[in-house]
């Protein structure tokens, strides 16, 4: 194991820029919420310790007698109010001069432990699956674990029809250039057919989450039949996922659908390699394993993909104005060379009709909205400054090319309140 810094969260949004920052630092940090106790923080050996409080935090007394614990038996602890006013020197002072910690989380480590981990976990015949989603975090736990595991990999890809244009196939296509064994399995129906009627966001995610499962579960049996046991199921869990589906402050934010929606009964053991990484941190590791730029640097695509930016119910009609809506920002922020400087951009179909004219007639048409987002690790973010240049040739281009549709809306709330998606 690295060197493990824990920082203590207080109930503030801080503690997860701090985990970044000492992370930048080459240092392993993890976060864990206030109502931990000493002893169990004692027992992870950690080479220090961070208390992070912040606007809402409950106040220092809270925090003394965890501090004073610690103290007691003899791990560094730092406690800092607010994390943006704490410079890097002070940061640094801590770590390698108080803790005398030696840094040693890097891209090469990270990919040896997680290799090592992984071939200690699954065994010498162990197999593992792996859900493939396409996107930026699959790709590289799949490229990850083939290292560790060569043809014990068997990866899925599951098609849920709710994909944007030609992405099934752009996504085979490139997954064979790592030779990976990989199952292209064509789901549309089940996903379309039990997402019938829902409106309500959480349930759609929900549904979503319980029939990935299913179908992965399908198709262990069939490789269980060809191959024996597989025991292990390995998803693109990243830390953000981890943070938000179980938040400190109390209550679900949304179900993302490769933690909370898993279902009870499945028994299978995850497998997570990148489940304590940023982003940034992924692709980072994506690069060191020689994963082209192209792929990693993807805009982000939600697992339960166009179902949540179908805003209520799912039909097949709906999916495809979005999907030509969405195919043309994709086209004009890479032809207008925004695509690599924003974080996000996307286009999402809202469940309500607006009048407007064509040829002298009026029209009753639906309306799309734009959402382009700059962030660092999808935490937070703002709208996208755009020029109107930009705005103006993909509303244009929309309005002329998507037939359904006759207004084009551009999101300018950050996050938060609001959240990237909007379901
Ligand atoms: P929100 O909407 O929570 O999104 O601000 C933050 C980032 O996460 C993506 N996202 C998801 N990714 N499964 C995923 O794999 C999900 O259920 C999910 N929901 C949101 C979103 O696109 C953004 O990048």
């Amino acid at each position: 194991m690295p060197a493990t810094v824990i920082i203590i969260d207080y109930g503030s949004q801080d503690a997860q820029i701090l985990a970044r920052r000492v992370r930048e630092a080459e240092v392993y940090a993890a976060i864990q919420p206030c109502t931990v106790s000493a002893a169990t923080i004692a027992a992870a050996k950690p080479a220090a310790v961070i208390l992070s409080g912040g606007r809402d935090s409950p106040g220092e007394a809270d925090a003394q007698p965890l501090a004073a614990d610690l103290i007691k038996r003899g791990v560094p602890v730092l406690a800092i109010p607010e994390a943006h006013r704490t410079g890097d020197d002070t940061l640094r002072n801590f770590l390698f001069a108080v803790a005398r910690i030696t840094p040693d989380w890097t891209v090469a480590s990270f990919i040896e432990r997680v290799i090592s981990e992984t071939r200690a976990k699954v065994g010498d015949t162990g197999r593992v699956i792996c859900a493939l989603s396409g996107g930026v975090d699959s790709t590289v736990v799949a490229a990850l674990l083939h290292k560790a595991l060569g043809d014990r990999l068997h990866c899925v890809f599951v098609d849920h029809g709710l994909l944007r244009m030609h992405e099934g196939q752009e996504v085979t296509d490139y997954l064979k250039h790592f030779g990976l064994n990989l199952r292209h399995v064509q789901a549309q129906s089940d996903f379309l057919d039990k997402l019938r009627g829902v409106e309500d966001p959480e349930r759609k995610r929900v549904i979503i989450g319980h029939t990935f499962i299913e179908i992965f579960e399908r198709e262990a049996e069939a490789i269980k039949r060809e191959h024996g046991e597989v025991r292990f199921l390995a998803q693109g869990t990243v830390y953000p996922d981890v943070i938000e589906s179980v938040s400190p402050k109390g209550g679900t934010v949304k179900s993302h659908h490769n933690v909370g929606g898993l279902p009870e009964r499945m028994n299978m053991d995850l497998i997570e390699p990148v489940r304590e990484l940023f982003k940034d941190e992924v692709r980072k590791v994506g690069a060191g394993l020689g994963i082209p730029d192209s792929i990693l640097w993807r805009h982000p695509f939600p697992g339960p993909g166009l179902a949540i930016r179908v805003i209520g119910e799912v039909l097949p009609e709906r999916l495809d104005i979005l999907r030509q809506a969405d195919a043309i920002v994709q086209a004009e922020l890479r032809r207008s060379g925004w695509y690599n400087k924003v974080w996000q951009g996307f286009a999402i179909l809202l469940p309500l009709k607006t009048v407007g004219v064509l040829d002298d007639r009026r029209t009753y048409e639906h309306v799309v909205a734009l959402r382009v987002v700059d962030s660092v690790d999808a935490m937070t973010a703002d709208w996208s400054r755009l020029p109107a240049a930009v705005l103006a040739g993909i509303a244009t281009r929309i309005i002329n090319e998507v037939k359904g549709v006759n207004r084009v809306v551009y999101d300018i709330s950050p996050k938060p309140p609001s959240t990237i998606e909007w379901e």
